[in-house]
């Protein structure tokens, strides 16, 4: 498997994942997503040029910012997730940040996928650092999670 930056067909290939993942990913989460895609930076995994999981970020005020990842449904849990964090880990160090930081549903909203989602990034070092109330009308409460990097 390798890591590598996303062409504009693995950006294709990455909605495609993100689109099966209905669990996790609504309408307007894909429609963000989508943009976020455009506007930022986007890894992918890949084996034999298909790809496995992909991870959105960008940096800003001297910390990276994870915003969407996935790995597809029936390559879960066999390490992919943990090499594209590895990965953002390598280069958070390379550009001298402080941290990364990622939002996901709190622990106080009882969905069960999203407890498998912290699962998955509390085993990779984040913690929880910051409670968000939305502030906008139909968006959900959000935590930050944080790992930090120096
Ligand atoms: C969360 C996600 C990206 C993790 O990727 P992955 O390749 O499945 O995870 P890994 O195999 O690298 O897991 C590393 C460790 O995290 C933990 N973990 C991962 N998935 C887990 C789960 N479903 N339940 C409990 N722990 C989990 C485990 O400790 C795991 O190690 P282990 O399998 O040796 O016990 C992937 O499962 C996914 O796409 N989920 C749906 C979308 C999502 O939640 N995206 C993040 C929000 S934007």
């Amino acid at each position: 498997m390798k890591i590598r930056q996303a062409t504009k067909k693995d950006k294709t290939d990455a909605m495609t994942i993100a689109k099966s993942l209905k669990e996790w990913f609504n309408k307007d989460g894909l429609k963000s997503m989508a943009l976020d895609f455009k506007m930022n930076h986007l890894i992918i995994a890949v084996e034999e040029e298909k790809v496995l999981g992909f991870l959105s970020y960008t940096t800003y005020s001297g910390k990276m910012l994870l915003m969407w990842m996935g790995v597809k449904r029936g390559t879960q849990r066999k390490g992919v997730g943990k090499e594209l964090v590895d990965w953002l880990v390598k280069e958070s160090k390379r550009l001298k940040l402080y941290s990364i930081e990622v939002e996901t549903l709190p622990e106080e909203d009882v969905y069960e996928p999203y407890e498998r989602t912290r699962k998955f990034y509390y085993k990779n070092g984040f913690e929880r650092v910051l409670y968000k109330k939305a502030r906008v009308k139909g968006w959900d409460d959000q935590i930050v999670l944080e790992r930090k990097i120096q």
